[in-house]
């Protein structure tokens, strides 16, 4: 289960461009999601499109630990037997949720409305990543949790002697920790109430509502009252938009490339990619838009075109949160300067993003300089040589779109958690014409 135990290292030869139609896979967020919902409603729910990444994976085999019969049905496809809001039982062992902040922080605030003790643990990754701002809410709502001293994981949760609704001004612009609350909020007496300076993403109060939950959901609000049953629904899941960014930076760092991405989904909460690569100069369309349950979805177009640098502030940086190792690529090959501030959790991700990539952009040859809160890249040519992902799978696979615009092969190290979110990259973006080695 464990990627981190397998090494895998990729070389990507330069040159090159992306061309074809394809279908990246499910939406990691809406997949974690969707195996929570389905678990605790009454009855059964078929998943399709599920992501069979390791984060997901983890929360399903949580859940499985906790009794919950969950059945592969193809290849994507899962039928949940749900047990309901009171069914889940206690897990023999600690929860393993691998390399997964999403499996940490949201089944933080399930567990800890549940009436048996569980810990939650992680890989090396996860154990250093934050814990308090889940923690200290579900405090205030009466959750009985300990931490490390530095407020990481392993999280030791108890059976509380009750919890109760709060209203909560979160101080960052969080969907995990939005989504903590509310799932906490199930169990709570009275109402639980999130605000966030920027709107996160939505998909947790969405999906609630497939589920016949009644949520209050508006952009930085979220509210429900507690004691709600979930009855079971299915989840069709789209195609992953932060999976989708590598593709469509790599085609538009080219010119000459032309990609459809089919059934993206396209929640206005996480399409800031679209946004920033449009005022990039990108020639970017959405085609066909449609609805999967309550998830808007289109297929997107992307032609090759010249890039040119432009400032990136708060107000974008929530609704791309996962996509900036991407746009810093996208960056380093646009004409001029490329500013992005307000973008601090950057440095709290599956690596410190902000690090990792202006690191890595410098070995290639690249001005790229890290601020506190974000970057300055000036676009120029892109060399060859050898960089490390730190173990974060998003910042290995937009190293490999660079290789598109480097004018010798770009090494990147420590990639076997790519497996995380996009099993099966390497061969996809082969199949569209990267010239990518490592994974078979
Ligand atoms: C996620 C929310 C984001 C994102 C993560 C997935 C989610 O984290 O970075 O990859 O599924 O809720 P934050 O909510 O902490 O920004």
């Amino acid at each position: 289960m464990n990627a981190t135990e397998q090494r895998i290292d990729y070389t990507v030869r330069p040159g090159g461009r992306l061309s074809g139609t394809l279908r990246v896979p499910g939406d990691k967020s809406i997949s974690h999601r969707a195996v929570m919902l389905a678990s605790l409603a009454d009855g059964v729910s078929e998943i399709s499109g599920f992501l069979t990444g390791e984060d997901c994976l983890c929360t399903m085999q949580a859940f499985r630990a906790m009794d919950v019969q969950i059945e592969q049905t193809g290849p994507t496809a899962l039928r949940v037997h749900g047990v309901g809001l009171h069914g889940l039982r206690a897990p023999a062992a600690a929860l393993d949720l691998g390399n997964s902040g999403t499996s940490m922080r949201l089944m933080s605030g399930l567990m800890a409305a549940q009436a048996f003790a569980t810990t939650l643990i992680g890989d090396v990754s996860l154990s250093t990543r934050p814990m308090r701002r889940v923690v200290d809410p579900l405090r205030q709502m009466g959750a009985v949790i300990e931490t490390t001293e530095k407020g990481t994981a392993p999280l030791r949760i108890s059976p509380a002697a009750k919890l109760s609704g709060i209203r909560y001004a979160s101080p960052v612009a969080s969907a995990q920790i939005k989504s903590c609350l509310l799932l906490a909020g199930l169990y709570a007496d009275g109402i639980t109430e999130v605000r966030e300076p920027e709107a996160s993403r939505d998909h947790t109060e969405r999906m609630l509502k497939s589920f016949g939950v009644d949520v209050e959901a508006e952009p930085g609000r979220a509210a429900l009252r507690g004691g709600q049953r979930l009855i079971a629904a299915d989840v069709e899941v789209p195609a992953d938009v932060s999976s989708a960014t590598f593709f469509m930076v790599g085609a538009a760092i080219v010119p000459g490339s032309e990609i459809v991405l089919t059934a993206v989904g396209v929640n206005p909460t996480r399409t800031g990619i679209i946004e920033i690569l449009k005022r990039m100069g990108a020639e970017i369309e959405l085609q066909n838009p449609r609805f999967f349950g309550g998830e808007p979805v289109a297929d997107i177009r992307v032609r090759g075109a010249g890039l040119r640098g432009i400032e990136i502030g708060a107000e974008l940086v929530a609704n791309a949160i996962d996509e900036f190792p991407a746009v810093f690529v996208a960056a380093a090959c646009a004409d001029g300067e490329t500013i992005v501030t307000g973008a601090a959790e950057l440095r709290v991700k599956e690596s410190d993003r902000i690090a990792a990539m202006c690191n890595g952009l410098q070995v290639l040859g690249i001005d790229a300089q890290a601020q506190p809160d974000g970057a300055r890249i000036r676009g120029g040519q892109l060399h060859g040589g050898s960089v490390n992902s730190l173990g974060d799978h998003r910042v290995a696979m937009s190293f490999a779109m660079a290789a598109l615009r480097a004018d010798g092969p770009i090494e990147i190290l420590d990639c076997a958690n790519v497996a995380t979110s996009f099993p099966g990259f390497a061969v996809l973006a082969r199949s569209a014409g990267l010239q990518i080695e490592g994974e078979l």
